[in-house]
């Protein structure tokens, strides 16, 4: 549906995307991830169209809209930062878009009406105005905007930044059933690890203006392609080369590259397979979070490991307990 063909994105000598080649498919949750200033922003904005690419084509359904003026494109775009009028009520904050393209007045009332009861805006809040919502009401005020101009695509930049932790995961989760129902192409920029995982159908891991992986939530997170993708998305362990030497792990791994393990599978309890590695360490630090505990283990002969636990009130180990850690090989990443 949507391809970006060797893009690039040039601010005067800064290179802000450097050949760019992707492509979403229609009715897909894809999510642009990565750091502060890696250029999802600038991605989105040169779909949407309000930047043009210094070089490169972007093409929508195989035509080329690469040139093509914002408003002939059918693309909504909820901003980082929501973007509603707030001396305006609702009602007119929803209708905006589409009194600028001259919709009448019966057609304007009946699709504000009708997008605002999908996203769960009550009657009487349309009359309100959006500085008297909550955070979370105007968020879907900015996703029922966007909506009500029947977009073939929806992009969403940041759109839970600003929200508490609770009301951003209760939000993650509407918004999810929302794109499902509409069946909506959704292209959705976070810097956020945990909603990438949840949300999206596939990731595109962006850094420094090029992207270092594409692939589903899973393949990201246990087969990362790169060094930067795998710490970028999780929790985990670089394993220091004594730890390598001073055990079986040295039969097994490449000691030209550097090798990472996930917290989570370097595992206390016995492990089975024939690519088991068993080695020996002493607690050092333990932290309580109730489902699990986290685990600072010195390694005997040196280094430490950070693993994770599931509680089952039974078996707390405690700081100073000398322990069995057991890691799959097949767990480890190597770059
Ligand atoms: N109009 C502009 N002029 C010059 N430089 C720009 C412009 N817009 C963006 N940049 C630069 O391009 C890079 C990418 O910016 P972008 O806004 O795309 O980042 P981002 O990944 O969205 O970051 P964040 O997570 O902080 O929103 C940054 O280094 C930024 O300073
Ligand atoms: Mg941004």
């Amino acid at each position: 549906m949507i391809t970006f063909n060797n893009i690039q994105i040039n601010f005067g000598s800064f290179h802000a995307i450097k050949n760019l080649n992707l492509h979403i498919k229609e009715g897909e949750f894809f999510t642009f991830l990565g750091p502060s200033g890696c250029g999802k922003t600038t991605i989105l904005r040169s779909l949407v169209g309000f930047i043009e690419p210094s070089g490169g084509q972007i093409l929508l359904n195989n035509s080329d809209i690469t040139h093509v003026p914002i408003e002939k494109r059918g693309i909504s775009m909820v901003f980082q930062s929501y973007a509603l009028f707030p001396t305006m009520n609702v009602y007119e904050n929803i209708a905006f878009g589409m009194r600028v393209n001259k919709a009448s007045k019966a057609i304007v009332d009946r699709e504000v009406r009708d997008i605002a009861q999908k996203v769960d805006l009550k009657e009487d809040q349309l009359y309100k105005k959006v500085s008297e919502l909550s955070g979370g009401q105007q968020q879907r005020v900015a996703i029922a905007r966007a909506l009500v101009l029947k977009p073939s695509i929806l992009a969403l930049d940041e759109p839970l930044s600003n929200l508490d932790a609770k009301l951003r995961n209760q939000l993650r989760n509407e918004l999810k059933k929302l794109q499902k129902k509409f069946g909506i192409t959704t292209i959705y920029v976070t810097h956020d690890q945990e909603e990438a995982l949840t949300l999206s159908d596939r990731i595109a891991v962006f850094n420094n203006g090029i992207v270092e992986q594409v692939g589903t939530p899973q393949e990201i997170y246990n087969q990362s392609k790169t060094e930067f993708v795998c710490n970028f998305i999780g929790d985990i362990n670089k394993i220091e080369p004594l730890i390598i030497e001073n055990s079986r792990l040295k039969d097994f791994l490449d000691p030209q590259k550097k090798a990472y393990i996930r917290n989570e599978k370097v595992s206390l309890l016995p492990l089975t397979g024939s690519d088991v590695v068993q080695m020996k360490g002493t607690i050092i630090d333990q932290e309580f979070y109730g489902l699990y505990s986290k685990y600072l283990i010195e390694v005997e002969g040196g280094g430490v490991l950070k693993t994770i636990e599931k509680e089952s009130g039974l078996t707390l180990n405690k700081v100073g307990e000398v322990i069995d850690i057991n890691i799959n090989i097949s767990d480890i990443l190597q770059y």
